[in-house]
C-alpha cells in the first residue's frame, strides 16, 4: 500500500505522521551527533536532555503542580495496577476501586496480590455500558484511597468528570490522558500507557504526588524485605526514572509527541477537536436505529466509540466493506464484539469524516 490507511486501531494506535518522520530521521543519526537515537547511552547527556524535555513538557501541559513527580517506566498500565497496590497500600490497607470494565477489573486483581482492593461500584450486570454518578460510589470508609478507570477503551465509556471523594483519587488514564484538561490536583497519582495518546507503547507515565512519594516510603518498611527496586515510586523518583535501561526510544517518541500537541495548540484545544470528532460519529448512531451505541450517553467516551448493528449478521459485512476503504482496526474488542472506533489525538478529522460518509454508505445500502 501506498498510502497510509484510516486508522482506528484501539492501541498501539495512530500516531501523526509528522511525529513518524522525526523518529525516522533521528534513527540513524540523532541531532548529528554521529550515533542513532537508539544506540546512545541513556546515562548521556543527549538522552538527558530528551528525558527531561519530556518531562517537562508532560508538567506543562497537563498542568502538573510543580510539588509532584513525573516517572517514565516501563511495564504497562497492566504493572500499575499492582505497583500503585505495593507502593501505596500497605499488606492490610484497602484501596476503594470502582469497577467499569475488563481494566478496573485487572487492576483490582493485582491489588488484591499484596493488599486488599475493594470494589464500591459495579454495574448491575456485566455489560458496562456506563460509569457511576459520584453518589451511587459505595462507602469508602477505611480505604487509603479511590481508584478509577478514567475512560473504558474496550466498552468506550468515560468519566466526564473527576470522581468526587475525599480520598486521594488514583486514575488509570491509560486511553484519554493528553485528551481533555485533567485536574491533575484531585488525584493521588495517575498513571498511562503511551500508546494510546503518547506514543508507542513500552512507556508509561506516572505522576505521584508528595502523598504518593510518602506512602512509597512508609510501606517500603511495611514489606518484608522492602519493596523490589523496580516496582518502588521513591527509588524511581530518586534516579529519575533510570534505575535500570529505559526505553530511549519511547520517551523520545512521547516528547515528540507533546511537541506535537504543543503545535495544536495543548490539551484545551485538542479537547474541543475531539469534541467535534466524536459527536460526528456519535450523530451517525443517534441519526437511526440502523445502529445500537452501547455506551448510555451521559458515559460516552471520547476516545472510543463503541457500537453494534442491529441486524448483527451485517457486523462482518461492515467490517470487510471499511477494511476494503482503507478503514481499519474498527472491529470491537472480543469481550463486547461489534464495532468500535478509537479515535484519540492523533487521529485526524478527516478520518473521522471517511468513516462517517462510509457509515451513510453503508446504512443507505443495507437498511
Ligand atoms: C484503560 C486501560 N488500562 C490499562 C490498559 C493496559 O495497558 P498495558 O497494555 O499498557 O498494560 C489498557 C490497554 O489498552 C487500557 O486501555
Amino acid at each position: 500500500m501506498s498510502t497510509r490507511a484510516h486508522n482506528f486501531s484501539a492501541g498501539p494506535a495512530v500516531l501523526p505522521l509528522e511525529v513518524i518522520e522525526e523518529l525516522q530521521q533521528a534513527l540513524p543519526n540523532y541531532n548529528n551527533i554521529g550515533l542513532g537515537l537508539m544506540e546512545m547511552s541513556h546515562r548521556s547527556k543527549d538522552f538527558d536532555d530528551i528525558i527531561e524535555s519530556a518531562k517537562s513538557r508532560l508538567r506543562t501541559l497537563l498542568q502538573i503542580p510543580d510539588d509532584y513527580e513525573v516517572l517514565l517506566l516501563q511495564g504497562g498500565a497492566s504493572l500499575q495496577f499492582y505497583m500503585t497496590a505495593l507502593n501505596l497500600l500497605g499488606p492490610d490497607d484497602t484501596g476503594a476501586y470502582i469497577n467499569t470494565g475488563t481494566w478496573s477489573t485487572k487492576a483490582i486483581k493485582e491489588a488484591n496480590r499484596c493488599s486488599i482492593a475493594k470494589s464500591v461500584w459495579a454495574p448491575e450486570n456485566d455489560s458496562f455500558t456506563r460509569v457511576p454518578q459520584t453518589d451511587e460510589i459505595g462507602s469508602t470508609e477505611g480505604a487509603t484511597y479511590l481508584h478509577y478507570t478514567s475512560n473504558n477503551t474496550i466498552y468506550g465509556t468515560q468519566f466526564q468528570r473527576t470522581p468526587t471523594s475525599d480520598l486521594p483519587l488514583i486514575g488509570d488514564f491509560s486511553s484519554d490522558i493528553a485528551s481533555a484538561p485533567i485536574d491533575v490536583a484531585k488525584h493521588g497519582l495517575i498513571y498511562a500507557g503511551a500508546q494510546k495518546n503518547l506514543g508507542p507503547s513500552g512507556v508509561t507515565a506516572v505522576i505521584l504526588s508528595p502523598w504518593a512519594i510518602e506512602r512509597s516510603i512508609t510501606v517500603n518498611g511495611l514489606r518484608k524485605g522492602g519493596l523490589p527496586s523496580m516496582l518502588n515510586y521513591k527509588l524511581m523518583v530518586d534516579k529519575n526514572s533510570m534505575f535500570n535501561t529505559p526505553n530511549t526510544f519511547g520517551i523520545f517518541a512521547l516528547d515528540r509527541m507533546l511537541a506535537w500537541l504543543e503545535r495544536q495548540g495543548g490539551v484545551s484545544a485538542i479537547y474541543t477537536q475531539n469534541q467535534e470528532k466524536a459527536k460526528r460519529i456519535y450523530d451517525i448512531l443517534d441519526g437511526s436505529d440502523f445502529w445500537k451505541p452501547h455506551a448510555d450517553t451521559d458515559s460516552r467516551s471520547l476516545m472510543n466509540i463503541t457500537w453494534k448493528i442491529h441486524n448483527a449478521e451485517l457486523e462482518s459485512v461492515f467490517l470487510q466493506e471499511a477494511n476494503a476503504n482503507d478503514l481499519k482496526g474498527l472491529k470491537g474488542h472480543r469481550s463486547v464484539g461489534g464495532l468500535r472506533a478509537s479515535i484519540y489525538n492523533a487521529c485526524p478529522l478527516e478520518s473521522v469524516d471517511a468513516l462517517v460518509s462510509f457509515m451513510k454508505s453503508f446504512e443507505e445500502r443495507h437498511g
